[in-house]
């Protein structure tokens, strides 16, 4: 891991970098897309990872009720990749949860290995209450979802 890299909360001051950051991904079918006005609401729930003082990873928790929360939106610029700064977002993020008394950690990914690597099980997706697939109506896989769901039950 670079020596100057931190992972912290997100400020409003970040959006531009996590727009860009995420239209990237959200282009090739990896992410869902958000807006910066969404963003901007959305700011409180994100992580970013910084390199030299440059945005280079961001992550978000969207709470799904008292007991589950989501990561969305996670991923490390490309260039950045394979050193460690992923799972430093995921720490945090399971950090963020606990913090917030909530037990159990989800996501949705094509990043099996990355996860498990992280402390994640993989699980059925049916095990998740309906909550979870709303923001599927914005996704053009809606109906074909190859996402494979993971948790993490937190100690
Ligand atoms: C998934 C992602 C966030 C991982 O970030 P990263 O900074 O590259 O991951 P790390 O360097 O922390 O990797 C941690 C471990 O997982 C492994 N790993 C990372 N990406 C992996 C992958 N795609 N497949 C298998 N293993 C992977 C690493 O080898 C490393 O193992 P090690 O600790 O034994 O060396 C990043 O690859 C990414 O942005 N992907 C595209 C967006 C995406 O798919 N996000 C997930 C949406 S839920």
């Amino acid at each position: 891991m670079p020596a100057v890299a931190v992972s912290r909360r997100a400020t409003l001051e970040d959006v531009e970098q996590l727009y860009l950051l995420i239209d990237d991904y959200a282009r090739k079918g990896i992410m869902l897309p958000r807006s910066r006005k969404v963003l901007e609401r959305l700011i409180n729930d994100f992580v970013v990872t910084e390199v030299d003082g440059a945005v280079v990873g961001c992550g978000s928790l969207c709470k799904l009720g008292d007991e589950l929360v989501e990561i969305r939106s996670l991923g490390i610029a490309e260039g950045y990749k394979g050193q460690g700064l992923g799972s430093m977002l995921v720490k945090q993020l399971v950090e963020e949860a606990r913090v917030q008394g909530i037990p159990k950690v989800m996501a949705l990914t094509y990043e099996v290995s990355f996860f498990l690597k992280n402390g994640f099980n993989v699980v059925e997706k049916e095990i998740f209450p309906e909550k979870v697939w709303t923001d599927c109506v914005n996704c053009s896989k809606q109906h074909a979802c190859d996402e494979i769901a993971v948790l993490k039950i937190l100690d």
